[in-house]
């Protein structure tokens, strides 16, 4: 058997067992925190410092109340006040926090394999908060813990990730943990948004939303990241809703009882409706946000006893 990993750094080469894992603990998580207790013992004396280069509404805030229902100090680091305004640079600031002695460091930042780079730099097990457009494990992992406790099962399913892809890191990591766990993943885009060779990935290209989603179980939009594109990948707000922004008439494609995802922050009335998103028998996006909670504390456990 390999050697636990020491850090969080992406879903790429996980295998279904470590998958598994992750997701029956996180889902016992889910259970403690619905019943409000708290497992204040497992990371007593243990320093959590939230890294992060860019903004963040969910992961950050769900990983301080995580790594506080277990007990450990957490600290949020203000990256715009701190001495990278300065100058200071990544791995400056990383190997600083690291000499105080911190054992957790979540990472997000805007360049793809920032995280794997402070990993190697850092005693303390890294986590991967979101690195450019690369991946963002514990979104993947909280995605399919929300999928599976609604379906029951992950195997077989038939999953439609909708929009922008290419600048996704949610979209890659999920991809790569959908695959793996046996469902059937279709991308749904405009070629502008669609990388070249996703195919590789085990994913069916669409560029229809009609096609893409008749027959899916289950319907992810995605957020258009236009602080990603150089300009030009997509035309106006209003056309872009024409064609892919998910509302009741798309989602009629898929099956009736087809459910509806996105990781958040979301465009209302771009790639998504509002009447679809916040309608609750068919929208898990607050699901989603619950279960955020539950995987990070499956992560930080794990991580605090060797390694995932
Ligand atoms: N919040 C997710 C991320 O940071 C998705 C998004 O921003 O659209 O990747
Ligand atoms: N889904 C997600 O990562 O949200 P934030 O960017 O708000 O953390």
């Amino acid at each position: 058997m390999n050697a636990p990993n020491r850090h969080l750094l992406g879903i790429e080469g996980m295998a279904p067992p470590t998958i598994l894992e992750i997701l029956d603990l996180a889902e016992s998580y889910a259970l403690l925190n619905r019943s409000g207790k708290t497992r204040r013992d497992l990371l007593r004396g243990r320093t959590l410092i939230n890294l992060f280069f860019e903004d963040s509404t969910r992961t950050r805030t769900s990983f301080e109340l995580a790594g506080k229902r277990l007990g450990a100090d957490v600290i949020n680091m203000a990256v715009s006040q701190s001495s990278v305004s300065k100058g200071e640079t990544l791995v400056d600031t990383a190997t600083t926090l690291n000499a105080m002695n911190c054992d957790l460091l979540v990472v997000r930042h805007n360049r793809s394999g920032a995280p794997a780079l402070l990993a190697q730099k850092v005693d303390a097990a890294v986590i991967n908060a979101g690195d450019g457009t690369h991946e963002h494990p514990t979104q993947a992992l909280l995605d399919a813990l929300t999928i599976r406790r609604r379906k029951g099962r992950l195997e077989g399913l038939v999953v439609a990730i909708c929009g922008d892809i290419a600048h996704s890191r949610v979209a890659r990591s999920n991809i790569l943990l959908l695959t793996t766990m046996n469902c059937r993943v279709r991308v749904v885009g405009p070629p502008t948004l669609i990388p070249t060779a996703i195919e590789n990935f085990g994913a069916e290209v669409f560029h229809d939303m009609r096609a893409g989603l008749a027959g899916a179980d289950i319907v992810m939009a995605l957020r258009v990241q236009k602080e990603r594109m150089s300009g030009g990948s997509v035309p106006s707000a209003r056309e872009y809703f024409a064609f892919y922004g998910l509302d009741a008439a798309k989602l009629a494609y898929a099956k009736p009882d087809a459910l509806v995802m996105h990781p958040g922050p979301m465009n209302r009335g771009v790639e998504i409706d509002s009447a679809v998103a916040d309608d609750p028998t068919r929208s898990l996006i607050r699901e989603q946000v619950e279960m955020g909670v539950a995987v990070r504390m499956a992560v930080l456990d794990l991580l605090a006893r060797g390694g995932i």
